[in-house]
């Protein structure tokens, strides 16, 4: 019987962070260092013509101005690239700050003042004089798309008669639509012309900010060739890789440190340009320096969720069953490197459909790289499927669960191969009871409480069950002590607490008997921390190395002549309260502390790599989730409250039942957000965004937030991994935009396809 795996545990960390123990980047205590304060441009595209550093240099406690004049050019060989779909190395196009007087995007660094004192170096910041040469610029991805083209087709548009006009489309014409990749089953435009009923519609979704609460910040200290950084990072091997390539030194040379990280949500993925800035300038100064991002540095300091557009078209018979489904895409990328969202890669396994066409297609933009963010593609396509999913039971009359119920994938529609398990059923039906969703009135505006409209709407949520190579280390100790590592991150999912129990769980030890440690790259490879992959990879490393040592005493018991474990098969022993013991009879066991002892063994070090099995080849592996969300809209300032959620989620076995609910209940609060209030605003005469701040860029507060129930149906699924884990921390969150949206349609009678859903768009 499992002692902790399944059990509610409070944070082994959580004492650390309430009391201040736990240091995150900024708060290491070097001596000796020396601030750095970042200085932004103020225009969108062109090139940089002059930068007046005199006053800035003459500024009490200013050591250096750093500009793209002094600065040395930074390797861009090396990359880390690792996104849900993708696990592949790619060369390195990101964005690195000063290495030419080019500018890409409005707010890019063009300067990095250090100084004594960070508040020396802030000052003297403002002091610095940049001039540039300005060329025309687009950051508008509607206008991109309008006239931009694909390669190879069509000709482009006529310009326009009107110079400035002129200008502004010849910047727009150099901006290719790349065709990322197009999906396609059967025959989707014969299948679609010949519909019974069809519903078809554009979503848009702008671009939104990660707002991690910790700023991203970097100290680096240089000890002649060898490099040691504290960075707020979700993948210490990435930064590590990043700087050595950067730097050209070997990889053991630099040492990256991440022990606490105060969310992140994919800011954090790729290194970003502030390490590689901060490590020059503490190796120019030989000196340790310390960079920490302004909350308004971090709108162009890291990536964000790309600008995107949806044209969803659904073919049905009047059953209800889909016959085809049309999902084209288009989202922005940068100027300097393409980064696909993959937003249509659910849209192939959702449901029972014989025909799609999925293109996706990304457009260059004169803003910084868009990135990964929390359920990153899945959020956003699922929005548009959701939402037309809703349009389309409308259509037919039905109702928009017993659609779904229609349309079930019984098996994988894209590969038709068997789902490893898939409870989604489950979450529907109890979802809609505890809901109470057969109390819906079908017809829009036909629910009221008082003066406000009520809606109740739902949708459908998928993220996959990734698993990644990941490697981590135990040290078992005679006195019965462990110390567990692996180089993974925990940016807020309690993973330290979940290696804790996976640990203590197959060592048979106490909870407070291990220590698990991660952030250093003195630690075992483990992948960045993302896609919801990080139980089942590290977790599977940790239990793998458990039973290694297991293993390991198991040989050594048999070594002594009367062991009473003697022909024992390892798969048929465990440890438990420091004994190795036959699982079949607990009565034959060693001691572990004597098995040690006689060896002359203080400790025994097991490390183990762990990798996706072959099994999970033949089958297709994803977590499921069904959304139920009822809004209360005023109709008279158009003001809309989420007054109940309840989400019901699959994600194979639940480890912390406590942390993943409190996963589950994120998701939604950000769900809400992204409904109702997330949008990062540019005024694109000047490409600018004008709300980097959390003063203008909304979220939600305790006043937004009523009524959350989350719920799990545990799946026993021992194909995805031996653990039975699949990935739920971005699960939570698809599925809420679309259920709100259909929410607001019901409450409203109006289709808000475009989010946020402010209130000025239903009056
Ligand atoms: Mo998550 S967007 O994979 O950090």
């Amino acid at each position: 019987m499992a002692r902790y795996i399944g059990k509610e545990m409070s944070r082994v960390d959580g004492i650390a962070k309430v009391t201040g123990k736990a240091k995150y980047a900024a708060e290491f205590q070097i001596s000796n260092l020396a601030y750095g304060f970042i200085v932004l441009g103020t225009v969108a595209k062109g090139t940089i013509k002059s930068i007046d550093m005199r006053e800035a240099e003459r500024a009490a406690g200013v050591i250096r101005v750093f500009t793209h004049l002094n600065t040395p050019k930074l390797d861009p060989k090396f990359s880390m690239v690792q996104a849900p779909s993708r696990a592949t190395d790619e060369q390195d196009k990101s964005f690195r700050a000063l290495q030419s007087d080019k500018i890409f995007f409005n707010m890019q660094p063009v300067a990095l003042v250090v100084a004594e004192t960070y508040e020396q170096a802030r000052y003297a910041a403002r002091l610095v004089k940049v001039s540039y040469n300005t060329e025309p610029h687009t950051t508008d991805t509607e206008a991109v798309r309008a006239i931009a083209r694909v390669p190879t087709q069509a000709p482009p548009l006529e310009p326009p008669g009107n110079p400035e006009e002129t200008m502004r489309t010849a910047a727009i014409e150099t901006q290719p639509l790349v065709v990322e990749h197009t999906l396609t089953r059967g025959n989707p435009e014969e299948t679609m012309r010949t519909a019974a009923v069809k519903v078809e519609a554009e979503y848009r979704i702008p671009i939104e900010h990660h707002n991690p609460i910790e700023p991203h910040a970097a100290i680096a200290v240089w000890q002649g060739e060898k490099l040691t950084i504290f960075d707020k990072t979700q993948g210490v091997y990435g930064v590590r890789a990043h700087l050595a390539s950067s730097f050209g030194v070997p990889e053991e040379n630099v040492s990256v440190l991440s022990p606490f990280v105060g969310g992140a949500f994919g800011s954090s993925l790729r290194p970003n340009y502030y390490p590689a800035l901060t490590a020059m300038a503490a190796r120019e100064l030989k000196r340790p320096v310390k960079v920490v991002y302004t909350r308004t540095q971090m709108f162009t300091g890291h990536g964000y969720r790309p600008y995107t557009i949806q044209k969803v078209a659904l073919g049905a018979e009047r059953s209800g069953k889909l016959s085809t489904m049309i999902h084209e895409v288009v989202h922005n990328t940068s100027n300097i490197e393409e980064f696909s969202d993959e937003t249509t890669l659910f849209t192939r396994q959702v449901y029972a459909c014989p025909n799609l066409y999925a293109p996706l297609k990304i457009t260059n933009t004169d803003l910084p790289t868009p990135t990964w963010m929390r359920a990153p593609g899945a959020v956003s396509g699922m929005f548009a499927l959701e939402c037309a999913m809703d349009e389309l039971a409308y259509a037919l009359k039905i109702d928009p669960l017993e659609l779904r119920l229609i349309n079930y994938a019984e098996v994988d529609p894209e590969s038709g191969k068997p789902f490893s398990s898939k409870a989604l059923r489950e979450c529907y039906r109890l979802g809609a009871e505890k809901f109470g969703w057969k109390k819906r009135q079908f017809e829009p505006r036909s629910m009221r409480d008082g003066r406000l409209l009520v809606g109740w709407g739902m949708a459908t949520g998928v993220w996959g069950a990734f698993q990644m190579p990941a490697a981590a280390l135990i040290t078992l100790r005679v006195d019965g002590t462990a110390q567990v590592a692996s180089a993974t991150s925990d940016i807020g999912p309690g993973t330290y607490t979940v290696m804790t129990m996976i640990a203590a769980e197959y060592l048979g030890l106490k909870l407070e008997q291990v220590k698990f440690e991660l952030g250093d790259t003195k630690f075992p490879r483990s992948p960045s921390q993302g896609g919801s992959w990080t139980t089942a990879s590290v977790g599977s490393a940790v239990r793998g190395a458990a039973l290694s040592i297991g293993t390991k005493l198991l040989a050594l018991a048999n070594q002594e002549p009367n062991s009473p474990l003697k022909g024992a098969a390892a798969a048929d022993v465990e440890m438990l309260d420091g004994r190795l013991r036959l699982k079949s009879d607990p009565s034959r066991f060693v001691n572990i502390s004597g098995v040690m002892k006689r060896n002359g063994l203080t400790a025994i070090t097991e490390t183990f790599e762990s990798r996706p099995s072959e099994e999970r080849e033949k089958y297709a592996t994803l977590a499921h989730g069904a959304q139920f969300i009822e809004v209360k809209v005023d109709p008279d300032v158009g003001t809309v409250h989420v007054t109940r959620a309840i989400e019901v989620t699959a994600s194979g076995k639940i480890m912390n039942p406590k942390a993943s609910h409190s996963q589950e209940i994120g998701g939604v609060v950000w769900g809400i957000g992204m409904a109702l209030q997330e949008a990062t605003e540019i005024d694109h005469r000047y490409g600018r965004i004008m709300n980097p701040n959390l003063q203008h860029y909304h979220v939600p507060v305790n006043a937004d937030i009523l009524e959350i129930e989350t719920i799990f149906i545990e799946e026993d699924d021992k194909i995805v991994n031996a653990l039975g884990v699949k990935g739920m921390g971005e699960l939570g969150m698809v599925g809420i935009p679309a259920a709100i949206a259909n929410a607001v349609f019901h409450a409203t009678g109006k289709r808000i396809r475009d989010l946020p859903i402010t209130p000025d768009k239903l009056l």
